[in-house]
């Protein structure tokens, strides 16, 4: 296994646009267990392909206590069953060190593939829906950071382009 690199807000290719997973074979399965290495080893609840720099349409979430469980989501999309806002201070670690409140559907339905390519549907609520919707959000381009104000989220790319500045 290996930890993969996190690309970091403002970084140009967390705006890219996932494309699906057509192809179910080893080379997913070892990109999978890389992502999920890198999601605890960062101490992430979730990590979608995109932020390795992988354009495909794949997550890997953890919200557990005890980080023993680990959950994968190929070709995910979900419908809103609960459309009652519930609001964290969600953080990513494409933007370390930042927390901010974010109010998204309580509750929702995902459909997704698993490594196999077998689709399985899932209920999910409190921080698994917020989790889940987030990173989804990911696959399409968008981070928490859009949902706040355009000056705290300017704010927040100041103070990330300086740190990359100083460890480049
Ligand atoms: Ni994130």
């Amino acid at each position: 296994m290996a930890i993969l690199q996190i690309l970091e807000f403002p970084d140009p290719r967390l705006r890219k646009i996932a494309a699906p997973v057509t192809v179910f074979d080893d080379k997913l399965e070892v990109l999978i267990d890389d992502m999920l290495e890198t999601m605890y080893e960062a101490k992430g609840i979730g990590l979608a392909a995109t932020q390795v720099n992988v354009h495909k349409r794949l997550l890997v979430i953890d919200v557990s206590e005890e980080k023993d469980s680990p959950q994968v989501f190929i070709n995910p999309n979900f419908e809103v069953i609960e459309d009652e806002l519930s609001e964290y201070d969600e953080g990513c670690l494409s933007v370390p060190g930042f927390y901010e409140t974010v109010s998204r559907p309580k509750g929702i339905q995902v459909t997704a593939q698993d490594k196999k390519g077998d689709t399985f549907k899932i209920e999910a609520q409190g921080i698994l829906a917020t989790c889940i919707q987030h990173e989804i959000d990911h696959l399409e381009g968008k981070l928490f950071v859009d949902y706040l104000s355009a000056l705290k989220r300017n704010r927040i790319r100041g103070k990330l382009e300086k740190e990359h500045k100083k460890s480049a």
